[in-house]
């Protein structure tokens, strides 16, 4: 008698693929088509309708807090380690619940403010226009390393009055960093993960500690006070709080220019509308957000049973201790939200409902602050040259929750 192996089941869901990494979209319809609520082989709930997710990310009954309330796999290596890991320092906000994620959250939402952030604009565009007489000069730019990297990096650097000089290595540490949060981690990837944060941390605490000393009018004085002033925030808290700032304002950004860049580059009658129409400025940011956004997933964790309609009609309940994968990339591409969501369109009505900023409680504090940083770098680009063109392959990072090029080599005139 012939033995016939049965079918291997179709992994829908699989970040080791390298066709999955490289472009994920066609993935996430098939997921939505035929599994919108899949379970994956490492046992989350992957969400990829728009209404699912949005869902989630604005509800009560769950929560950001893994290490305290998801189930855990013990028989796997590397999640009891992340647990270890994050049981070892006090929790970013990103991380908390409510009322300690209100209380911290309350402590620097001023300074995020659309308005406040609003004030850089000047200094965002004195820092710009200075990378692109530079650029005119050589008739290229090298847009990650010489724009959409140090930009950034120098805005948040300035707000918390930290020192630019070891760059190149700050750079490097937020880098493996958060290629440890990716779902294909490896062990030697969480060693490495490890090892940048005990460089990071010392040399934050240096810095702290100095400004302690010496306080100015910077957003890390002001945390200062408050952390002096009694509980409201711990010295641990502290340091979380800067590391999550300063790793948000150097590996975010930096994707949305180059991401948004190339997305105009390959649609050049669209980039042609926004050299020449200035109305567009703000939905066009959206947009790109929208069509190609940095962060392509997050995690909630169920806190009680949650329905959800399966691809026929079914009713599917996740109990409590499963985690959620909400997959923001997805959702932005559902065409039940946006019509013809692979298409780029600059004045898509609707663009702002993205949720490349996630939403709820945890919606991104650097929300405005991102956009008026690539909105000042993209259209200051687009204005200054007629002609800009790839001068190269780009090549995208093999990394799945935070999507972009590590390289853009322009030729600009
Ligand atoms: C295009 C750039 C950016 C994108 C796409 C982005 C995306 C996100 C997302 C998706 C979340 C929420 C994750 C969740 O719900 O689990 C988040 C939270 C956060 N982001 Fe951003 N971010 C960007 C830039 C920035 C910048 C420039 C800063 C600060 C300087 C920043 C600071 C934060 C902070 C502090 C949180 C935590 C908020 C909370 O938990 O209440 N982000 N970001």
């Amino acid at each position: 008698m012939s033995h016939v192996d049965p079918p291997k089941p179709v992994r829908l869901w699989d970040p080791f693929d390298p066709d999955f990494r490289a472009d994920p979209y066609p993935y996430y319809d098939r997921l939505r088509t035929e599994a919108p609520v899949y379970r994956s082989d490492i046992g989350q709930v992957v969400l990829t309708r728009y209404s699912d997710v949005f869902e989630v990310l604005r509800s009560n009954d769950v929560s950001r807090d893994l290490e305290a309330n998801a189930l855990l796999d013990e028989s796997n290596p590397i999640a009891v380690r992340r647990r270890n890991r994050r049981r070892g320092g006090a929790k970013s906000i990103l991380n908390l619940d409510p009322p300690d994620h209100t209380r911290l959250r309350r402590l620097v939402s001023k300074a995020f403010t659309p308005r406040a952030i609003e004030g850089l604009r000047p200094r965002i565009e004195h820092m710009v226009d200075e990378v692109l007489n530079n650029a005119a000069q050589r008739g290229k730019i090298e847009l990650i390393d010489e724009l959409a990297f140090p930009v950034p990096f120098r805005v948040i650097s300035e707000l918390l009055d930290m020192p630019t000089e070891r760059a190149d290595e700050l750079r490097g540490w937020s880098q493996t960093l958060t290629a440890g949060l990716e779902p294909t981690a490896t062990m030697s990837d969480l060693d490495a993960s490890e090892a940048a944060i005990n460089q990071l941390v010392p040399y934050l605490i240096e810095i702290i500690e100095q400004r302690r000393a010496e306080p100015g009018d910077d957003l890390l004085s002001g945390l200062l006070a408050v952390e002096d002033d009694g509980d409201t925030l711990s010295y641990e808290e502290l340091i979380s709080f800067v590391v999550l700032l300063y790793v948000a304002g150097h590996e975010t950004t930096v994707n949305l220019i180059g991401n948004g860049m190339l997305a105009l580059l390959r649609h050049p009658d669209q980039l042609d509308r926004w050299r020449q129409d200035a109305s567009l400025d703000v939905s066009a940011v959206d947009e790109l957000l929208r069509f190609d956004g940095p962060v392509q997933h997050t995690v909630r964790v169920a806190m009680s049973p949650m329905r959800f309609e399966g691809a026929h009609g079914e009713t599917i309940t996740i109990e409590p201790g499963h985690t959620l994968l909400t997959v923001l990339g997805a959702a932005n591409h559902d065409p039940a939200m946006f019509d013809e969501p692979d298409r780029l369109r600059l004045d898509r009505p609707n663009a702002g409902k993205h949720t490349a900023f996630s939403a709820g409680i945890h919606y991104c504090l650097g929300a405005s602050l991102a956009k008026l940083e690539a909105g000042v770098a993209i259209t200051r680009l687009i204005r200054r040259f007629d002609h800009i063109e790839l001068a190269g392959e780009p090549h995208w990072r093999d990394r799945i929750t935070i999507r972009g090029v590590d390289h853009l080599p322009l030729v600009v005139r």
